[in-house]
């Protein structure tokens, strides 16, 4: 099962938020030639692949998600030459580069949309979602925003409305007009001429529209936080249209060596599942997000990891995902013992993790003074923002205990503040610690890597005979025939399990503290508090 793995199914992905990641001229936002300089790093942590969000000239509404120019580099970020020397390095380290593409929307002052708004009769004016106002005047239909408010903006200039489901100056290209994909594939083309590995494609679920534009009906399980679930996106999202666009993107990555796409779809599994393609031509992954998104249990996580598996087709790769930054941290969702639990699950699923900046520390969502909150559907949706605001998983990664975590320079000021506990969770500290959460991440890439079993092996999940603890094997078919046992107490109460079909006998090969070593016995086993242990079969 394991034989011939390509680098994106064998591979760790590392995804990197560059304004926040490491400044390297002192305005308080990171930058390229700052990722560079961490590319140490990087490497140190045994992850095959960087993922990077929007890098592109940008007026910044949505942070880089508003792109004004798909070929080129923001000033803020650096140089297209700046994007070459990273690009360059990071080959020369084995690493990946994987750049995030934005097709669903561009910003309002990319050239395209300029021209489009320009007038009716502009060639490119169908490139985006025109339509005519209601007859009172209103938006032509009920479909709303992400970010608060209809879906839909009027332009005086025109007299029509252009959609938008993000912010108002995120207006949608339009794929049912013949130029647009064309122009997204030459875009796709710039970048992997240049030796890009890959896409994580932005909201690559939503970039088909109903044609007749119908009203979309309310949503019955609405939990009445954010407006924008209170409908059913059955004319705005999952579109059957859309597999072919994917299947258009795929035809051109083929034409280049082993580069990838991942697409970001919120959808339930036997939805997910089709964006690999019925032929598998479309999407490499489908983002998996569901480990985020469910409640955290043994139960429930051992019931959708059960799920996904029985669901996807046969060759079809998983992934795993534990935080991004449109989601609170994992460390601040299940607490920071648990999150050693939470990186041990990820790291020996079967399928490619890919992991957030941070993570690696322990990194927990930062306090954001309400004068600080930048977040579009936060400063949209105050009422909300303390639930919904995405700037606290995108403060600057904790590098040190100087002024700004060594993020950027003393007298400068970050664009998010940095989180108050950067003085003891920095990576400098936990270099230093042989314990730490980063050595411990370490040791898990580290072991991941090494072993044909976690990394290509089969998944069975076991019977703990205990509800809050999640167990499962990974074995290896083809290679050194090892396999390993997990055992997952995912509650801070100690807890016992009586694994009986395994062997009486095995040998800790890593535990959540990295102290517990040498061999346990499978029954009566004992789990302290948040306790993790990989254990050779
Ligand atoms: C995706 C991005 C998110 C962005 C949105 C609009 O969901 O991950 O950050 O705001 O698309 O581009």
């Amino acid at each position: 099962m394991n034989q011939n793995l390509l680098w994106w199914q064998k591979g760790i992905i590392y995804q990197i938020y560059p304004r926040s990641y490491q400044d390297s001229n002192n305005d308080g936002i990171g930058d390229l030639p700052g990722i560079r300089q961490r590319l140490d790093h990087l490497q140190n942590l045994n992850i095959d692949a960087i993922w990077l969000s929007p890098m592109y000239p940008s007026p910044m509404h949505d942070f880089g998600y508003d792109v004004a120019d798909y070929i080129d580099i923001n000033p803020l970020f650096g140089t297209m030459a700046d994007f070459d020397a990273l690009l360059a390095d990071a080959h020369e380290r084995g690493l990946k580069l994987i750049i995030d593409l934005v097709p669903n929307h561009t910003s309002d002052e990319h050239a395209w949309f300029q021209e489009s708004r320009s007038s009716r009769d502009n060639p490119k004016r169908d490139w985006y979602i025109w339509r005519d106002p209601a007859p009172d005047g209103g938006p032509p239909n009920n479909w709303l925003s992400f970010f608060g408010g209809p879906a839909w903006t009027f332009d005086e200039a025109t007299g029509q409305y252009y959609l938008h489901q993000f912010v108002t100056q995120q207006p949608e290209l339009n794929y049912r007009h013949p130029d647009v994909l064309p122009a997204m594939l030459d875009v796709m083309r710039f970048w992997l001429d240049k030796g890009v590995d890959g896409f994580r494609v932005d909201v690559i679920w939503l970039m088909m529209k109903d044609a007749q534009f119908r009203n979309e009906p309310p949503n019955p399980n609405w939990d009445g936080v954010e407006p924008m679930f209170s409908l059913n996106h059955i004319y705005t999202q999952n579109l059957p249209e859309v597999h072919d666009l994917i299947r258009q993107m795929r035809t051109v990555l083929d034409a280049y060596d082993e580069r990838m796409m991942v697409g970001e779809i919120y959808l339930p599994y036997d939805q997910l599942i089709t964006y690999y393609g019925t032929n598998f031509d479309e999407c490499h992954l489908p983002f998996n997000f569901h480990l985020i998104l469910s409640q955290w249990t043994a139960q429930t996580v051992r019931q959708l990891v059960d799920s996904y598996e029985a669901a996807l087709p046969e060759g079809a790769w998983p992934n795993w995902v534990l935080g991004n930054h449109d989601q609170h941290r994992i460390a601040t969702r299940v607490g920071t013992d648990q999150a050693r639990v939470a990186n041990m699950l990820l790291l020996t699923l079967r399928g490619t993790p890919t992991s957030y900046y941070g993570e690696e520390i322990g990194m927990v969502d930062g306090h954001i003074p309400p004068e600080y909150v930048q977040d579009p559907p936060a400063v949209n949706q105050p009422e909300i923002a303390h639930l919904i605001g995405r700037d606290p998983e995108r403060t600057p990664m904790q590098w040190d205990d100087s002024v700004h975590a060594g993020f950027t320079g003393e007298t400068a000021v970050p664009w998010l503040p940095v989180a108050n506990n950067y003085t003891k969770v920095n990576v400098a500290a936990q270099n230093n610690d042989p314990t730490s959460m980063l050595n411990f991440y370490r040791a898990l890439t580290t072991l991941r890597q090494a072993e044909p079993a976690l990394h290509g092996g089969s998944y069975r999940a076991v019977e703990p005979n205990n509800e809050n603890v999640f167990a499962y094997v990974r074995k290896d078919g083809e290679g050194n025939g090892r396999s390993f046992l997990m055992i997952l107490n995912f509650t801070g109460e100690p807890q016992e399990v009586n694994i009986t079909d395994l062997g009486e006998q095995a040998i800790i090969t890593l535990a959540t503290d990295m102290q517990h070593k040498g061999t346990v016995t499978l029954s009566n086993l004992p789990l302290a508090p948040n306790e993790g242990l990989i254990l050779q079969l």
